[in-house]
């Protein structure tokens, strides 16, 4: 018998919690999305999709039909059955984990708490973030007992753009501060993802998203050493990458960039530091990928300056700003490093992105020949490099 009936709230209707409202809506739940940013509800309720993952098309679909509805209001329906929370778990101006926004959201639902509603963590944060933030504010705001409630930790994988691997075919680990919780929340996933694995502690699924992220960051730092080690000796780190993973086993392929970007891959792996030193076990590899990631720009400006002498007063484009091909989101860009690197030695610096189109208050410009050099940051599939005639072009995806 299923226990699940038919409202869920998802509170943060973004990268994460939008795919999630919409599968939920697609397999007939009654969905309600809240988010705080007004502009963005009223483009999703006017079927306006705000992501590359979501159609308008499969927007209006759920919409028409009733089962979507994107709001401002944080007052929740009294008879939903689950909350998910899909909000940003950020770092502050220090660098470190910043939990304020995942704090308030769990305020605005602890408000309004009723005996069995389960409430999903979706956000990424750190082993015990569940048990010692969550739940004594759930319980603080509600009045209720955390025997009243049931409360779970999921992780999201969704991969913008990646057309394999999508909700429905990404494993979905979840944990329950309770086993009753943990039953339901896979009830939950179970109806619109193939593969639900239940974790035996929170702090397990919570430090199993960190490592599969950390896993990510710590790999793409080292080819990006490999890479500065391949351009020294004069051969591309593609070719070393490309004949390495011949090797059947033992071996996974990961490639060089200006740096990682995004919400996640720069991010997470500091909220798995932090709580590693926290606990006398610093994870040493982690804090050493973060420092060449955020080395990275510097090093392409200095590749930029060698190849032309200086950078004073040279007309410099960079093409593609977004954190990763084919997408807009521009969000931790390790781009915008670049471009001010650049400028900081005197290049005067344009920018390319057709998918990005406006950003830092500039407006990208068009491929063309009337430019000192390009470097080469985001390579979108889009971009058609012949353009640019023959101007040199600095690829931070290779090493020649
Ligand atoms: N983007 C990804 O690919 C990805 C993948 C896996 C996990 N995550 C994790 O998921 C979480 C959410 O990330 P995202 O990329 O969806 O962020 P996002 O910025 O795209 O979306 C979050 C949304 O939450 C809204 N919001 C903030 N506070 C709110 C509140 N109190 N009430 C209602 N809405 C509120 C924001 O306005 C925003 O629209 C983060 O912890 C992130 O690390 C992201």
């Amino acid at each position: 018998m299923s226990f699940i009936k038919k409202k869920i709230v998802i509170v943060g209707q973004g990268y994460v919690g939008l795919p999630l409202a919409i599968s939920c809506a697609q397999v007939g739940f009654e969905v309600t999305g809240i988010d705080l940013n007004e502009e963005k509800v009223s483009q999703l309720n006017k079927h306006q999709s705000i992501i590359e993952d979501v159609t308008d098309e499969e927007l209006k679909t759920v919409s028409v039909s009733g089962k979507y509805r994107a709001t401002t209001d944080s007052l929740i329906d009294p008879s939903a059955e689950i909350i998910c929370i899909c909000v940003p778990t950020p770092l502050g101006s220090d660098h470190q984990p910043d939990l304020e926004i995942l704090k308030a959201a769990t305020k605005d639902v602890g408000k309004k708490l009723k005996p069995d509603m389960l409430v999903i963590i979706e956000s990424t944060i750190q082993p015990g973030t569940t048990r010692d933030v969550v739940v004594p504010i759930l319980e603080k705001e509600s009045g209720l007992s955390s025997d009243q409630f049931l409360v779970a930790y999921s992780p999201e994988r969704i991969d913008p753009m990646n057309k394999k691997f999508t909700i429905k075919n990404t494993p979905k680990l979840v944990a329950g501060l309770t086993p009753d919780a943990a039953v339901k929340a896979k009830e939950f996933y179970s109806k619109f993802i193939d593969q639900v694995d239940v974790c035996d502690s929170l702090e397990v699924a919570e430090t199993a998203k960190l490592l599969e992220n950390s896993f990510r960051l710590v790999n793409i730092s080292f080819i990006n050493e490999l890479a500065m080690f391949c351009q020294k000796i004069g051969i591309d780190v593609n070719d070393v990458i490309k004949a390495a993973s011949t090797k059947p086993y033992g071996f996974m392929p990961f490639y060089p960039s200006v740096g990682v970007g995004g919400h996640c891959i720069p991010v997470d792996p500091l909220y798995l530091a932090q709580a590693a030193r926290a606990v006398g076990a610093p994870t040493r590899f982690i804090e050493l990928a973060d420092e060449i990631n955020l080395a990275m720009p510097t090093y392409f400006v200095g590749r930029a300056s060698e190849m032309l002498g200086g950078l004073k007063d040279k007309k410099v484009l960079v093409i593609g700003v977004s954190y990763k091909p084919n997408v807009a989101d521009v969000r931790e860009t390790p781009v915008e490093a670049l471009i001010n690197g650049l400028k900081k030695s005197g290049a005067v610096v344009s920018w390319h992105d057709d998918l990005v189109k406006s950003w830092n208050g500039q407006a990208s410009v068009a491929l063309g020949s009337s430019f000192d050099l390009a470097i080469l940051a985001t390579p979108h599939d889009y971009l058609d490099l012949s353009l640019m005639g023959s101007v040199p072009v600095l690829n931070t995806r290779g090493s020649k």
